[in-house]
C-alpha cells in the first residue's frame, strides 16, 4: 500500500469505511435470492449500483433528456454540459493530458475493437501484434480479426503456474516488427495484476504502441494514464458501480489523430459531400451517433462515489478480503486456487477436485450466493491449466468477511452433497 493509508492501522481504515453504511446505499443488497439474503460475489462480471447512480439515471430522463451537441435549445445545452463535464471528470480521475483524449464507447470490448479496427489500417503483412495468454476473449478475437485482414502475426506472452506473465519471454517476442502490444492490467479470471508500466516501457523501446485492457483494474486500483505512459487504455463503467453500456477509450492525442475513424455517421464529421467527407476534431471523430447520455452522466456519479470512498481505501479493504478469503478457502479439502500471483486484485478462482464448477455454482445459488463458474471468456487460461472451468469469487467494497464465512460453509455443504 502506498500513501497515508498505509500508515494507518487497519481498524482506522475500516472505521473510516463503515461497510454497513456503504451496504445500505446498494438497494439490491437488501433483497433475498431463493429465500436467502443475497450474497453477491460476481463483481468481476459486473458490480452492483449504489442508489446515487440509479437515481442519476432517473433524474436525467425526468429533467434533462435531450440529445447532446445538436441543439441550440436549453435542454440540449444542459444535457451537453452534463455530458462533457463527465469527460473532464474522467480526464482528471485517470490523469489524461487532455479531455479530448477520452472517447465514450459502449464499454471495454467496443474500445478494444475500435483500436484494433482503426489500427489495422496502419499494418502491413508480417507486422506483429503481441497479446498474452491471460487475455479475455475481447482482447484476443479483435486482434485475430486484424491478423486475418492484414496478414499481421499474433504473438502470445506465455504465463507460469502462478498465473503471471513470463516477462523474459515477452522481451524475446519484441522486435522492430512489433507494432502494438495489447495486454490486460488485471486478469478477470486469476486476478493477476500485470506490471503494465514495465511492459509499456519495453514496447516503447521498439516503437510499438501499447493498449491496456483495464476493465478489471479501474474498480480496484488507482490508474494514472500519464504515469503509465500507455498509448490506449480501455475500461467500462459497469464494473465501477456505474451503468452498463458505457465505457471509455483513452488514446494519446498523437495516436487518435493518426488513426482513421471507426464508425461513420452523424457527429463525427466536419463536412459531408458525395465527393469527400472530412472528419470532426477529437474526441467527436470517434463518437458517431447518439451516445449513451444517461449512462455517461451516471458514470460521472459512479466516479464521484468511488472518489468519496477513495481508491486507496478500496484497494486496502479489498486486499483484506482477498487475504482472508484465500486463507479460509484453503482450509477446504480438495479445493485448489488457480492463480497465485504475487500481485493480485480481489478475484479468486478455484476448483474442487472431482466436482464440476457449474454443479457447485448451482447449489450455492440455491443458498443465495452469486459467483461465476466456467471459463470466464478466457479459454486459453483454461487450456494452460488443463481444466474445464473454475468457480470465481470476486469482491467489491460492500463485501464482508462474514460473507466469506457464509461462502465457505456453503461450499462445504455443496461438496458433501456432490461427493
Ligand atoms: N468480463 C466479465 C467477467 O469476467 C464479464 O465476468
Amino acid at each position: 500500500m502506498i500513501g497515508l493509508v498505509s500508515l494507518l492501522p487497519t481498524t482506522t481504515i475500516l472505521r473510516m469505511l463503515n461497510i454497513s453504511k456503504i451496504r445500505e446505499g446498494f438497494p439490491i443488497l437488501q433483497r433475498t435470492v431463493n429465500n436467502k439474503p443475497l450474497l453477491y460475489l460476481d463483481n468481476a462480471s459486473t458490480s452492483q449500483k449504489p442508489l446515487v447512480v440509479i437515481n442519476s439515471l432517473v433524474k436525467y430522463y425526468k429533467n434533462y433528456n435531450a440529445n447532446v451537441h445538436r441543439g441550440i435549445h436549453t435542454l440540449s445545452q444542459e444535457a451537453t454540459d452534463m455530458f462533457e463535464e463527465v469527460r473532464t471528470k474522467l480526464q482528471q480521475h485517470f490523469n489524461a493530458k487532455h479531455a479530448h483524449e477520452i472517447i465514450f464507447t459502449r464499454g471495454t470490448t467496443e474500445s478494444i475493437n475500435l483500436v484494433a479496427s482503426s489500427f489495422s489500417q496502419l499494418l502491413n503483412k508480417g507486422d506483429e501484434i503481441i497479446i498474452s495468454q491471460l487475455e479475455h476473449h475481447s482482447n484476443i478475437v479483435p486482434w485475430q480479426l486484424v491478423c486475418e485482414k492484414t496478414a499481421a502475426k499474433l504473438k502470445v506472452i506465455p504465463i507460469n503456474d502462478k498465473g503471471e506473465l513470463l516477462l523474459e519471454e515477452y522481451e524475446k517476442l519484441l522486435s522492430s516488427k512489433t507494432k502494438i502490444v495489447a495486454i490486460n492490467h488485471v486478469s478477470n479470471t486469476l486476478g493477476t495484476i500485470n506490471p503494465v508500466k514495465n511492459i509499456i516501457e519495453k514496447a516503447h523501446q521498439y516503437g510499438a504502441a501499447v493498449l491496456v485492457d483495464g476493465a478489471q483494474a479501474t474498480p480496484h486500483i488507482e490508474v494514472d494514464f500519464q504515469d503509465l505512459d500507455c498509448d490506449f487504455y480501455c475500461t467500462s463503467a459497469h464494473k465501477m458501480y456505474g451503468p452498463t453500456g458505457v465505457g471509455i477509450l483513452y488514446g494519446k492525442e498523437k495516436w487518435l489523430t493518426k488513426l482513421p475513424p471507426y464508425h461513420g455517421g452523424g457527429e463525427m464529421i466536419k463536412e459531408v459531400t458525395f465527393e469527400k467527407t472530412t472528419y470532426a476534431d477529437l474526441p467527436y471523430k470517434f463518437e458517431a451517433g447518439t451516445p449513451n447520455i444517461a449512462g455517461v452522466i451516471a458514470y460521472g456519479v459512479a466516479i464521484d462515489y468511488i472518489n468519496k470512498i477513495s481508491l486507496k481505501n478500496i484497494t486496502f479493504y479489498e486486499n483484506e478480503l482477498l487475504e482472508y478469503a484465500t486463507k479460509q478457502l484453503l482450509n477446504i479439502p480438495k479445493l485448489k486456487i488457480i492463480g497465485n500471483a504475487t500481485q493480485k486484485a480481489a478475484v479468486i478462482s478455484f476448483i474442487i477436485d472431482g466436482i464440476h464448477s457449474s454443479d457447485i455454482g448451482s447449489i450455492i445459488d440455491k443458498l443465495g450466493i452469486a459467483v461465476r463458474t466456467g471459463q470466464h471468456c478466457t479459454q486459453p487460461i483454461m487450456q494452460y491449466f488443463n481444466i474445464s472451468g473454475t468457480i470465481r469469487a470476486s469482491f467489491a467494497i460492500y463485501n464482508t468477511k462474514e460473507e466469506i464465512d457464509v461462502l465457505v460453509i456453503a461450499l462445504q455443504k455443496a461438496i458433501l452433497m456432490l461427493s
